[in-house]
């Protein structure tokens, strides 16, 4: 008896070894819209080789760019349904999930990519990490992508220089206040779409970073591009709290490590790419790159004009 006994327990014992021996690893999607030769595109692939290299028993990285699994209008529902684990939209695409992060989109606040670093790590910046906690999502850290551009048909130096034109926006009101103030048009649609509707030329013009300019072509087909570099895109790396919670410690603990290095690596991207793209598009002859002056400057800065008229607009709405 005793015998059996002790032979159970050891069968029952194996298997519980075996068990855990052959658990899978934990998937995770990373779904983005991006092209991979980006600081965003980049760091996914960081990501999913360190996880590769240090916990292949643990983890699985599986990363979908150029918007193959979810664009970003799309993304944040599926992760609260489970569908995919991790993304990094734009700070400008978290409009109907909070408003906190709408401060990166007010134009002109962060002369440069120093200065919205400084921001982000600061206890402010810290803080807006937690403002999707309501709606079960966790902030896991910023990832920087660079400074805004504007390109368009027809040169733009001045604020009337934007009067009536078309321009396509990410999904944010505050952005669209700030087209409106220029009196123009503002259009949200998707990152994927933007191509097409520059070249068919249904919008005249759009805002984004240089690797983004570079990297999906836009240069192509838009003729001038002013270095307005009037606002920041960044992006916030985010999970769904279901997802990130029930992770064993070891686990979240190598999987933050993990990120925390590719963030840092994507970094060193934006930065030079920044510079490389614009050199590239310059070279290509494809796009004249603009330079405003101080006053053309100061001018897009205090364009008082305009923000009385959206006040004005928004008051009517209101009342
Ligand atoms: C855009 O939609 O223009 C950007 O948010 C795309 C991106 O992820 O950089």
């Amino acid at each position: 008896m005793k015998t059996l006994k002790t032979s159970l327990t050891a069968m029952m014992l194996a298997l519980g070894i075996a068990g855990v021996a052959n658990a899978a690893p934990v998937e995770i999607k990373f779904s983005h819209v991006v092209a991979e030769n980006t600081p965003k595109g980049q760091m996914a692939i960081k990501f999913k080789e360190l996880v590769a290299e240090r916990m292949p028993d643990k983890a699985v990285v599986n990363v979908y760019p150029n918007s193959q699994l979810f664009g970003d209008n799309k993304v944040l529902e599926a992760m609260l349904l489970g569908d995919v684990e991790l993304a990094a939209p734009s700070l400008s695409k978290f409009n109907k999930y909070t408003k906190a992060l709408q401060l990166f989109d007010l134009p002109f606040l962060f002369k440069d990519m120093d200065a919205v670093e400084r921001f982000q790590n600061g206890p402010a910046g810290q803080e807006l990490l937690g403002s999707l906690k309501k709606k079960g999502l966790v902030g896991l850290g910023y990832l920087h992508n660079g400074m805004k551009q504007l390109s368009a048909n027809d040169p733009l130096r001045t604020p009337a220089d934007a009067d009536g034109k078309k321009f396509r926006i990410m999904s944010s009101d505050v952005l669209a206040a700030q087209f409106e103030a220029l009196e123009a048009v503002p259009l949200k649609k998707p990152f994927s779409e933007v191509f097409t509707l520059l070249q068919t030329k249904a919008i005249d013009g759009q805002e984004n970073t240089w690797s983004n300019i570079y990297s999906k072509k836009f240069f192509e087909v838009q003729p001038y591009i002013t270095e307005s570099n009037h606002g920041v895109l960044d992006y916030l790396v985010v999970t769904s709290a279901e997802f990130w919670l029930t992770l064993p410690d070891d686990v979240r603990e190598g999987v933050k490590e993990a990120l925390d290095e590719a963030i840092a690596f994507g970094n060193k991207v934006a930065n030079d790419k920044a510079m490389a793209d614009k050199q590239a598009i310059i070279e290509s002859g494809r796009s004249e790159v603009l330079t405003l002056t101080d006053a053309e400057r100061q001018q897009c800065r205090s364009d008082e004009a305009g923000m009385e008229t959206v006040r004005r607009r928004n008051r009517c709405r209101a009342d």
